[in-house]
């Protein structure tokens, strides 16, 4: 008999961290972690943790052997800014592990005649405004709207979404109502901001190192321009956003791609926020073309009505609340120790 688990990828990763911690305190399920790097040991020591590969077919024959998923939270990935740098390993990574997790879902979903539910991460990189006047014109596309990406990273999110409506709703399908295989459900977060993790090889980050650098008495340069705006979410409202879709009926689903958002900011609102905390702060502009570019392209906003509707999506934290009550008083307990 094969054990049932919630298999978790990426989990060492930022969001990984923050989604096993809140799986862990609810603790009704085995929970079935993998990365390429280990996990903190307080993390470790509450699931059953794999150092491994998402391409490592063979390490999945035998973890299949073992388990039943019955959830696959899919959060391995290589972001935008490191995906630029090593467009084969981001493809690898993104696309052809994505495919590989798919396929091994909608087989045990077959095997199993009963659909596992996989939940993927998307990103507000999936959109490409082409240029500043368009991002100004067109401040809340819709999921559908401006699915232009300009970075490997948002081309590779795009398919993934695109592959897990194909497993759902096509493969193996021959007509309209026939059970679906898989139970693909996705989210497109925009930039996350934590207060207990940095990220690292993302475009949004500047947010967030700006604020923990703050926090540490360190100077920060930041990347972009002071008027750079794009969407953030404060972690906790990330974590919500995939378990409340992931609990959300089925027959209320009227997309499998939902955009969410918290609140938008531009860089120097985010610089003037952390001033407000840090008066100490020294933040100064060295814009990155690159990145710059990357940014550009990622719209002010996002429309996440068909969110808010069909599962109630409701973010715990608009930008004064994250500041005030959940990044500043974390950040500045972490670094006080
Ligand atoms: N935060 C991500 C990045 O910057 C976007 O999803 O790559």
């Amino acid at each position: 008999m094969r054990r049932k688990a919630i298999l978790i990828t990426g989990a060492a990763g930022e969001v990984g961290q923050a989604l096993v911690q809140q799986l862990a305190d609810q603790g009704t399920d085995f929970l079935l972690t993998l990365d390429v790097r280990p996990l903190p040991p307080e993390l470790d020591a509450r699931v059953t943790h794999i150092v491994g590969d998402i391409l490592d077919h063979s390490l999945f024959d035998r973890l299949v052997s073992e388990y039943e998923f019955t959830h696959i939270y899919h959060l391995a990935a290589l972001l935008s800014t490191r995906a630029e740098y090593t467009p084969m390993a981001a493809h690898h990574v993104n696309v052809d592990g994505t495919m590989h997790l798919l396929q091994l879902a909608a087989d045990q979903s077959e095997w199993e005649r009963k659909s596992v539910m996989f939940i993927y991460p998307s990103s507000v990189a999936v959109f490409g405004m082409q240029t500043l006047e368009n991002k100004a014109n067109h401040p809340r596309p819709q999921e559908w709207e401006w699915n232009y990406p300009i970075t490997m990273y948002g081309c590779n999110k795009l398919y993934g979404e695109t592959l897990g409506v194909y497993y759902t709703k096509h493969y193996k399908q021959l007509a309209e109502d026939e059970p679906t295989m898989l139970d693909f459900r996705c989210v497109r977060f925009p930039g996350l901001i934590s207060a207990f993790t940095v990220p690292s090889g993302g475009t949004s980050d500047y947010g967030p190192e700006m604020l923990h650098a703050a926090a540490q008495g360190k100077p920060y340069a930041c990347f972009v321009r002071p008027d750079s705006a794009i969407p953030f979410m404060a972690m906790p409202d990330a974590i919500t956003s995939l378990t409340q879709l992931a609990a959300a009926p089925r027959e209320k689903l009227t997309r499998q791609t939902y955009n969410i958002t918290a609140f938008s900011l531009t860089a120097e609102e985010i610089a003037e926020r952390v001033r407000r905390h840090f008066p100490q702060a020294e933040i100064t502009y060295e814009p990155d073309l690159k990145r710059q570019r990357i940014v550009d392209s990622w719209p002010i906003d996002v429309n996440d009505d068909a969110a808010r509707r069909d599962w109630g999506w409701n973010p715990a934290y608009d930008a004064e609340r994250a500041f005030d009550e959940y990044l500043v008083p974390n950040i500045r307990k972490r670094y006080q120790k």
